[in-house]
């Protein structure tokens, strides 16, 4: 699917896109370099820092990690420049009932979610702000930031996390010029929702494909989500038109979720 809109206050800005190497974050990576955006890919599956290989603006992170995310953003300060777009999409999710579920996963779960979300934006509200940049923050959140979702309780919590982040840092940054918003994505095809659907099969005694049927079934525009749908509201966020929404979650669902 290619994105046909064109911002060009968007050349130039330097962006960075967590969770850059599949999936959501790869297609908002994508987004923003066709935008002429100088984008710095950064993601758990990538090696090396982001000196490592002239030429490329790609880097190793974890987002859960403080001295990871603290390093990474020093050596963009040094190297490239302040920030002006921080897009947070690295994730994970886990499945299982909650009375049946062990501390280990709820642990990790929050790390990678809440706790990235808190290091990412941060390490980007420090950058700004001392920097005096108007800058953007997106957090990538989930509809299940705002309903409850059978099987996935660490995964609800954590993404409910990321949404009362945005809210409250919103309006912290607010008199600084710096926006920050959530992207509440419902059922996009990536290689997550797939792990999912096979996860959620085992647990109710399924099959992928019935679940499959059961998610397009959901949505009132009957079709799931693409990585580029996620992807174009990331730009419209960093975009001139963008520039009189902060502290929202924005659903990109369908009409799956309408609050
Ligand atoms: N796919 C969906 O239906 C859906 C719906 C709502 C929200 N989301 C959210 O969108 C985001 C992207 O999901 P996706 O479906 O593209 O998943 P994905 O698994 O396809 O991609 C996630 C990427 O994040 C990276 N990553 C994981 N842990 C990391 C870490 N600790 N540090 C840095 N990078 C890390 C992975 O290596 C991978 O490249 C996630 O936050 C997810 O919760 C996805």
């Amino acid at each position: 699917m290619a994105l046909t809109a064109r911002f060009p206050e968007l050349a130039g800005r330097l962006v960075l896109v967590t969770g850059a190497r599949q999936g959501i974050g790869a297609a908002i990576a994508e987004a923003f370099a066709q935008q002429g955006a100088r984008v710095v890919r950064a993601d758990l599956a990538n090696e090396g820092t982001l000196g490592a290989d002239p030429g490329q603006l790609t880097a190793h992170l974890d987002v859960s990690d403080e001295t990871s995310v603290s390093e990474l953003f020093e050596e963009i300060s040094s190297r490239e420049g302040t920030v002006d777009v921080v897009v947070n999409a690295a994730g994970i999710s886990t499945m299982n009932f909650v009375a049946e579920s062990n501390l280990a996963d709820w642990e990790r779960t929050n790390a990678v979610n809440a706790r990235g979300s808190y290091l990412i934006a941060r390490a980007a509200a420090q950058q700004m702000l001392s920097s005096g940049t108007r800058g953007r923050i997106v957090l990538i959140a989930s509809q299940a930031a705002k309903n409850g979702y059978r099987a996935m309780g660490a995964y609800v919590a954590s993404k409910h996390a990321v949404l009362g982040l945005t809210k409250t840092l919103a309006i912290e940054l607010a008199p600084s010029g710096i926006t920050v918003n959530a992207i509440c994505p419902g059922i996009i095809e990536t290689a997550m929702k797939h792990r999912e659907r096979v996860d959620g099969a085992r647990l109710r005694g399924l099959t992928p494909e019935d679940i499959e049927r059961e998610d397009a079934s959901q949505v009132p525009l009957g079709r799931t989500g693409q990585p580029e749908d996620v992807a174009g509201v990331a730009l419209f966020l960093a975009s001139g038109l963008g520039s009189y929404l902060t502290g929202q979650g924005i659903n990109v669902t369908g009409g799956m979720t309408m609050h």
